[in-house]
């Protein structure tokens, strides 16, 4: 049976102070009315039922993300008690579902990219499906042609099509997040793809890449999924590392059983990562400012200015490539070009909502 999971872990940092531990990146209308998740779930809906669709997430986010989601049975929302990045966030879910179904097949998708347009996203899921029951031993990845030498994606280096199949390629190698060096070597390749940060995979085989390569955290998902009261004492037990340094690699690298193969996204496809790629995606002014909220500039160019704060101006003078951002309680003042810094202050500041 297919299923899919949304990841939605991790608190995006780079958007502080619009995202805080109470109110995740996922679970902010970035763009629009609707949060990043409700936009995930619809981009799925049409896949599966609803009642297949699954969210991994952090436990205190629980609550909020039914709210967010109310078309999903509960049991479908897996909250971690702690975050152990993405290997668990994939690993858990696989175990779950293969001890409802042995051939239970699965997406693994992100809530926090913007993915257009939705109907040839929804074919390449389709495809991605169908390669991995009509493959077993297949790890499929999603391809995205790369416009910069971006040093935090992995790369996918793509091999021949699959035998019958124009549009599923065979991957000769997967490298995570590569130095800029080499990210500028692949972009000049021609032969790499980004890789999107979704798989699609029968669960089982999954588990089997994790007895070979992670035994530690196979055998306690295993566990986890026979015995779901044990949860708080297992889960910080897992090793904490990404699906794609832990599996992907090595497995591409012919480490374990199964293959990598990629469905290329011939799509627009962005990472809502910080400030600066939000700013890439809003609608500017003449000036090249995208504001939010009640703001009032003049002889300012290329700022983006949000302000959640209904009772309060912000009113800025001569002052151009900035980030400024008004909450209740923060005011964020950021050169553009340092945006990816903004998790630094996160660590230097004490939350204080
Ligand atoms: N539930 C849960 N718990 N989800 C998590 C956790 C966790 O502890 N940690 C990460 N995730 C989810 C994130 O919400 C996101 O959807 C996904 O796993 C990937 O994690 P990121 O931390 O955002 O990874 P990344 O952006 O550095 O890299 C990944 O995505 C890139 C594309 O955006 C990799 O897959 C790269 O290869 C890829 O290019
Ligand atoms: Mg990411």
């Amino acid at each position: 049976m297919r299923s899919v999971v949304i990841m939605a872990g991790g608190s995006g940092k780079r958007l502080w102070p619009l995202s805080r531990r109470g109110t995740p990146k996922q679970l902010l209308p970035l763009l629009g009315e609707k949060s990043l998740l409700r936009v995930a779930f619809e981009r799925v809906r049409s896949a599966v039922p609803d009642d297949r669709v699954f969210v991994c997430t952090g436990a205190e986010w629980a609550d909020v993300v039914a709210r967010e989601l109310p078309e999903l049975p509960s049991a479908n929302i897996l909250g971690e008690p702690v975050g152990r990045d993405s290997l668990n966030a994939v690993a858990w879910p696989a175990a779950v579902l293969a001890e409802q179904d042995p051939d239970a097949v699965v997406a693994m998708v992100t809530a926090d990219h913007l993915i257009e347009p939705v109907e040839s996203f929804r074919n390449a899921l389709d495809r991605a499906f169908t390669v991995a029951e009509t493959s077993p031993d297949a790890l499929v990845t999603f391809g995205v042609v790369p416009t910069s030498a971006h040093t935090g994606y992995g790369y996918l280096h793509c091999g021949e099509p699959l035998e019958g199949a124009e549009d599923v390629f065979t991957v000769r190698e997967f490298m995570e997040k590569p130095d800029a060096a080499t990210a500028e070597g692949f972009l000049a390749s021609g032969e790499h793809w980004w890789n999107s940060g979704m798989f699609v995979w029968r669960a089982r085989t999954l588990l089997e890449q994790l007895e070979v390569l992670q035994p530690e955290c196979h055998a306690i998902v295993t566990e986890l999924a026979r015995h779901p009261e044990r949860i708080e004492e297992l889960y910080p037990q897992l090793p904490r590392i990404s699906v794609d340094y832990a599996v992907m690699e090595p497995v591409s690298r012919g480490e374990a059983t199964a293959r990598v193969l990629a469905v290329r996204l011939p799509i627009s496809w962005h990472d809502v990562g910080g400030y600066a790629s939000l700013l890439d995606r809003l609608e500017r002014d003449v000036d090249g400012n995208a504001v939010r909220g009640l703001s009032v500039q003049v002889d300012g160019r290329n700022n983006l200015v949000i302000n959640d704060h209904p009772d309060h101006l912000v009113a800025t003078l001569g002052v151009s490539d900035m980030i400024i951002v008004a909450t209740r309680t923060i005011t964020l003042v950021c050169p553009l070009g340092e945006s990816e810094r903004v998790k630094e202050l996160v660590a230097a500041v004490t939350d204080s909502d």
